[in-house]
């Protein structure tokens, strides 16, 4: 019997998208927020489901939501300090779990840190399964698989054309703003190194004739792709939101890195942004949401240098997509689609052809 999809955050922006995006594929998720009136409400409204109040102050509140067998869906960000009691719930229940996290030191934090419990626990545990950063594993590990073994170097380029100031939920906003705050990590030259976030930036050819530049990430792709493809070397991920900002915020990067490495100051600065820029204060309507569109691009190269393969992503908007590949995710690992236990990227955990749908029936697909 499939288990049950438990849906943490769902009176937030995402958590809001997301509990339509399952309600419309036929699912009938358990609905859980901090406030009852609210997702009484939200449950009521898509069709008497049942909900839960549970809180991450609470950590036994978010122990109780899920029993093994059941897909925990969370949305509850930023991940970096309300994330931990979710996946920690997961293990100690031995259910699945996925997020909407795009933050790279949460990320290496269920790889690294969690991993190791949810094999031992039996359960699956897939982050960052929203557009931060699904499409670029699937078009990574699709020109990978075009290019064969002697490709040793892939390079993810995320772009967002059409989009606004408006184009932001209050989530991502609270969540974007410290991002320069925190330690990243690449995969080079065969393991997961520590590196600063924003220390590249390189040009995609958005279309012909047109470059648009972009900076690097701490994401999943740095994790996931080499499990996919053993034969990797380094993996780059670059963000396109900042356009010519790129440069100068590559330039603040660097110079913010002498004032970090002074004790106690970068959590004290992650405590002032988390007090200024808060979430849950929506995001942009449908109307916005149907302005923008996302272009991933995947590149593949041997040990040369060479351009081996390229893949090219098109679709729709960034938040429809991370609610209906959540959904779809959902849906998919309740029915046993999942492929393993222990943290997964997205293409070890479903399958690459599997995923290649499920990405396409959230709104993304190869061009
Ligand atoms: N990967 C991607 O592409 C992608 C896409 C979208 C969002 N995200 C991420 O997903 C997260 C949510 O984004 P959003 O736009 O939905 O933000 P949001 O509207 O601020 O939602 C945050 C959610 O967390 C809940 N929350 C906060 N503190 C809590 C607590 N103590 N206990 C229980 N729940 C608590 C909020 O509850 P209330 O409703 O009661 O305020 C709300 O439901 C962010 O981290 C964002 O960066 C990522």
């Amino acid at each position: 019997m499939a288990g049950r999809i438990v849906l943490f955050g769902a009176t937030g922006y995402t958590g809001d998208l997301t509990a339509r995006a399952l309600v419309d594929r036929g699912a009938r998720p358990v609905l859980a927020a901090r406030n009852e009136e609210r997702v009484r409400a939200l449950a009521d409204e898509l069709g008497a489901l049942q909900w839960a109040v549970a809180d991450v102050e609470r950590p036994d509140s978010v122990r109780a939501l899920v029993e093994r067998g059941d897909v925990l869906v969370s949305t509850v960000g930023p991940f970096n300090r309300w994330g931990e009691p979710a996946v920690q719930a997961a293990i100690a229940s031995g259910a699945h779990y996925l997020d909407s996290t795009g933050e790279g030191a949460f990320i290496r934090q269920v790889f690294e840190r969690h991993g190791p419990g949810a094999q031992a626990a039996g359960c699956g545990l897939v982050t960052a399964f929203g557009y931060d950063w699904v499409p670029g594993n699937l078009a990574g590990a699709l020109a990978l698989r075009d290019a064969g073994e002697a490709a040793t170097r892939v390079e993810i380029g995320y772009f967002n054309p059409g989009s606004g100031p408006d184009a932001m939920s209050g989530g991502t906003r609270a969540t974007s703003a410290g991002a320069l705050l925190r330690p990243g990590y690449a995969w080079r030259d065969g393991h997961i190194a520590d590196e600063r976030p924003a220390r590249r930036v390189r040009s995609f050819e958005l279309r012909p004739g047109r470059q648009a530049k972009a900076l690097s990430q701490p994401t999943s792709e740095h994790f996931a792709l080499p499990r996919v493809h053993p034969a990797l070397r380094d993996v780059e991920v670059f963000l396109g939101w900042f356009g010519p900002a790129s440069d100068p915020i590559r330039v603040l990067s660097a110079g913010l890195q002498p004032i970090l490495s002074l004790p106690g100051t970068r959590s004290a600065l992650q405590d002032l942004v988390a007090r200024f820029v808060t979430g849950s204060s929506g995001g942009p309507d449908a109307a916005a949401r149907a302005k923008s569109r996302s272009v991933v691009i995947a590149e593949t190269f041997d040990a040369a240098g060479t351009r081996l393969t390229q893949v090219r992503l098109e679709g729709g908007n960034a938040y429809d997509f991370t609610a209906g590949i959540l959904a779809w995710g959902a849906q998919t690992a309740a029915a046993g689609g999942l492929q393993g236990t222990g943290a997964l990227g997205p293409a070890d955990g479903f399958g690459l052809d599997a995923l290649e749908r499920g990405c396409a029936e959230a709104g993304i697909a190869r061009v």
